[in-house]
């Protein structure tokens, strides 16, 4: 069955899915995106990732290219189509397309708007979390707009990729006081030696995470008490757990940092116990 994607209007095949050369996306990574999980045939939390998406296309003036409402159906359907029960939902919408110039368009053109769907393998993600990750970290080199979620991602792309030649899977960016940010494409937590979760305020400097919001809901639901500040990498070298959230990983353990293990490490109880609960507490909405 082949792939199909959506792309302004139209379903077609995800090998032929194209944009427009001058598609400001392409090249000025004017743009912005979603990726929501899709597990057992519900899409995880749409409505967090949708009250997101709405903020950032209203942080860049950019239109919604469709209503909340339709947007929610071609979700579902590209899904659909695609036949994932368990997978990813990738969504992007960029200015639109005009002749080259950096200024935005005048008149406003029409954004473009492209969802696509895919299959990952839980069995693939599961031994993933018993394994647990590695972790180095990386000096942040961000601009201080990344609480919105745009497509302009080239200092998260050579992060992960510098993670990937040291053998590891994730880098977190760290600030000059040694304060950890966030990875290249997830969320930073740790957990303190007397079970406190402690993952960075979410104000400015990271991305609020979907599933960092849901996992607090799920920490409540088991007793576990949260902290909203910097931790350092320093304190995560000692940290009794350590672990990122993402709508891609949801949560996963990380037993090792810059070399350094953690704990005896392998994934810790909290953690684990965060991933096992998770789909109880997300919002499911049924493909
Ligand atoms: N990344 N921080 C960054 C920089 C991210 O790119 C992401 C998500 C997160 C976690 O957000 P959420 O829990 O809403 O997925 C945090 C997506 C999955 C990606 O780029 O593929």
């Amino acid at each position: 069955m082949p792939r199909i994607a959506y792309v302004n209007g139209e379903y077609v095949r995800h090998s032929q899915a194209a944009v427009h050369i001058e598609d400001r996306g392409y090249q000025f990574a004017d743009g912005v995106y979603e990726v929501c999980e899709i597990s057992r045939g519900n899409i995880m939390d749409m409505s967090g990732h949708l009250d997101r998406l709405d903020r950032s296309l209203c942080e860049l003036s950019i239109a919604w290219p469709v209503s909340r409402r339709v947007l929610q159906l071609l979700f579902k359907e590209v899904v659909r189509r695609n036949k994932v029960k368990n997978g990813l939902v990738y969504l992007q919408i960029t200015r639109g397309v005009a002749p080259r110039d950096h200024a935005f368009p005048s008149p406003e053109v029409r954004p473009s708007l492209v969802i696509t769907a895919k299959r990952t393998s839980p069995e693939v993600s599961a031994a993933r979390a018993a394994a647990g990750l590695k972790v180095i970290t990386v000096p942040e080199n961000r601009w201080d707009r990344v609480d919105i979620k745009s497509v302009g991602l080239l200092p998260n792309v050579l992060a992960r990729q510098k993670a990937k030649e040291a053998g590891a899977q994730e880098a977190w960016f760290v600030d000059p006081d040694g304060t950890v940010k966030e990875g290249a494409a997830t969320n930073a937590w740790i957990v303190t030696s007397d079970g406190v979760l402690v993952t960075r305020p979410a104000d400015h400097g990271i991305l609020r995470g979907i599933t960092r919001g849901t996992v607090m809901k799920v920490a409540e639901t088991l007793n576990l008490k949260v902290e909203e500040r910097s931790f350092t990498v320093d304190e995560a070298f000692r940290a009794r757990e350590a672990f990122i959230t993402a709508a891609t990983t949801v949560v996963m353990p990380v037993v090792e940092i810059d070399g350094i293990t953690i704990a005896n490490g392998h994934p810790g109880n909290v953690a684990t116990s965060l991933r096992q609960q998770f789909f109880e507490v997300a919002e499911k909405t049924i493909a």
